[in-house]
């Protein structure tokens, strides 16, 4: 199976790659910006490629004729995503278009991470099930479920896999993500505040990439949830990540979000059913103290 991945600099590409370099009947064909940063580039193939340019897509469509593209690539910074529109509609949304085209046109079959926040995450418990109807309260969110209307309206065989907060360790990371900023600020002793009222299901980095591999392996088509399996604030996974790594709780202040004032507004509470990912994918997370063990092994070694 020759498998295209973007975004594979990002946290969830690198995953990715950790686990199909281990497969070798895999002919894996990797894309991002610039240089590729995972360590084991001699073991795939590396494309360098803006996903905005999309002579460039075609060019690595037609040279490698992919069967699956796990599309990981994106812009995925909610505050900047919502100064900056244009620039994250021509990486979220034209990209994807182009993508679709190129899927069509080589009969590939399109694995597209997505996110919750397409939901607006007003409902009493947080859970949504992948027939909801998105409602996205922020730019980013917006940009993602237009991309996902594509792909839904395509001709092309597509699955689409969405998650919540992705966590994990990655080499030469572009940006840090809530676990590694809350253990880091922790450890150098930095009074840090973080906020009460946002409800999530975080993931582990790995969970995700799994899944992906499962979608990609059995041409899985339609909708699926994929997160970890707990709900919590934002403030109880810092005050969780304090507890596993013995470092001092009270230096985690609490904030809303009405005080915080983040750019882009954020649906309040995102969690997701995951039984249809569970029985049809082989999905299984950690819970989030493994992945926490699982993070901790990682930094030990790198
Ligand atoms: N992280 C989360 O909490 C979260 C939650 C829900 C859904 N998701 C979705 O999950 C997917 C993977 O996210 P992630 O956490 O792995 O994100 P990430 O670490 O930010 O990775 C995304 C990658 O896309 C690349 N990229 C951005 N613009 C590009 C462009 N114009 N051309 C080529 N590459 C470009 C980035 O490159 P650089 O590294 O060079 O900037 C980055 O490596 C995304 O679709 C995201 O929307 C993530």
């Amino acid at each position: 199976m020759r498998i295209l991945l973007t975004g594979s600099n990002g946290l969830l590409g690198q995953k990715i790659i950790d686990i199909l370099v281990q497969h070798s009947d895999i002919y894996l064909i990797a894309t991002a910006k610039g240089e590729a940063r995972h360590p084991l580039s001699e073991k795939f193939i590396f494309e360098p490629a803006d996903l905005t340019d999309f002579g460039r897509l075609s060019e690595i469509f037609e040279k490698h004729k992919p069967d699956v593209i796990i599309h990981g690539g994106a812009m995925t910074q909610v505050d900047i995503c919502e100064d900056e529109r244009e620039a994250c509609d021509k990486v979220n949304v034209e990209a994807v278009r182009e993508i679709v085209k190129l899927c069509e046109k080589y009969n590939t079959h399109l694995v597209h991470i997505s996110t919750d926040f397409i939901f607006d995450g007003s409902r009493e418990d947080g859970y949504y099930h992948e027939t909801d109807e998105g409602n996205p309260v922020n730019h980013y969110g917006l940009s993602k479920l237009k991309a996902e209307t594509l792909i839904r309206n395509s001709n092309c065989s597509w699955a689409i896999l969405r998650t919540i907060l992705l966590y994990g360790v990655v080499y030469g990371l572009s940006r840090s993500n809530i676990v590694l900023w809350v253990k880091k600020s922790l450890e150098e002793g930095k009074n840090i505040t973080v906020v009460n009222d946002q409800y999530r299901c975080p993931t582990l980095a790995e969970d995700l990439a799994a899944a992906c591999i499962s979608a990609a392996f059995k041409k899985a088509t339609g909708i699926y949830h994929v997160c970890g399996p707990e709900k919590m604030s934002i403030f109880e996974l810092a005050a969780r990540v304090a507890d596993f790594w013995h470092l001092d709780k009270n230096l985690i202040g609490e904030i809303d979000s009405l005080s915080l004032k983040q750019r882009a507004k954020r649906p309040p509470k995102t969690a997701f059913h995951i039984e249809k990912t569970q029985k049809e994918l082989n999905y299984n997370p950690h819970s989030l103290e493994e992945g926490f063990a699982i993070l901790e092994a990682q930094l030990r070694s790198f």
